[in-house]
């Protein structure tokens, strides 16, 4: 398993695509917003054997440069449970760290307890809020923060 930053390209994106389809049951993304999240946010892939397994997409904040937020992550369905969420975003944040970036935010279902699993118990991220009706009527969201100035990775969790 191998994590690295995604380039532009029709593969590139088709992977993101189809990953995206097969994880969730709503699609975000699209072939218009796939290209420029590549150019002008961070976007990281997990490869096995060269093949895309999954991906995180993060913004750089306008208000904070040294946030990032972080968009998206998913994991192919026949992957997951393998350790390749938590490996994704561990580099994906340690290469954060290494452009500067201090703190990382996201939104995630508060059912989603998989997601909150990885992200609060595995990663150390904190419950900063409850944001209700985010993303519409009856659809609430944590806003969750993890601060990265003394984060070594996973584990280190309290
Ligand atoms: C969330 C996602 C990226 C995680 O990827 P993954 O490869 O399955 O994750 P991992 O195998 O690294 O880790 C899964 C962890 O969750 C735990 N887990 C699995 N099901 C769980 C559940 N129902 N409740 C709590 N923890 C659970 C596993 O035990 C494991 O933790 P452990 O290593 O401490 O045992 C992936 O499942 C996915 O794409 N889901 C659909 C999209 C999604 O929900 N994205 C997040 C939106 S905010």
């Amino acid at each position: 398993m191998v994590v690295r930053r995604v380039e532009k390209s029709r593969e590139s994106v088709a992977s993101i695509l189809m990953v995206e389809r097969d994880a969730f049951m709503e699609t975000l993304q699209n072939r218009w917003s796939v290209p420029y999240h590549i150019r002008h946010g961070r976007v990281y892939g997990l490869f096995v054997d060269g093949v895309m397994k999954g991906f995180t997409i993060f913004l750089r904040s306008w208000d904070d440069p040294g946030i990032a937020y972080l968009v998206q992550i998913a994991v192919q369905k026949d992957y997951q449970g393998n350790g390749g969420g938590t490996y994704l975003l561990q580099e994906s944040l340690r290469s954060l760290i290494r452009e500067g970036i201090t703190a990382v935010t996201l939104t995630v279902d508060p059912r989603n307890a998989r997601a909150l699993h990885i992200y609060t118990e595995k990663m150390g991220f904190r419950i900063a809020e409850y944001r209700q009706d985010e993303y519409g009527e009856g659809t609430d969201r944590y806003y969750l923060r993890l601060d990265l100035r003394d984060w070594s990775g996973p584990g280190n969790a309290p």
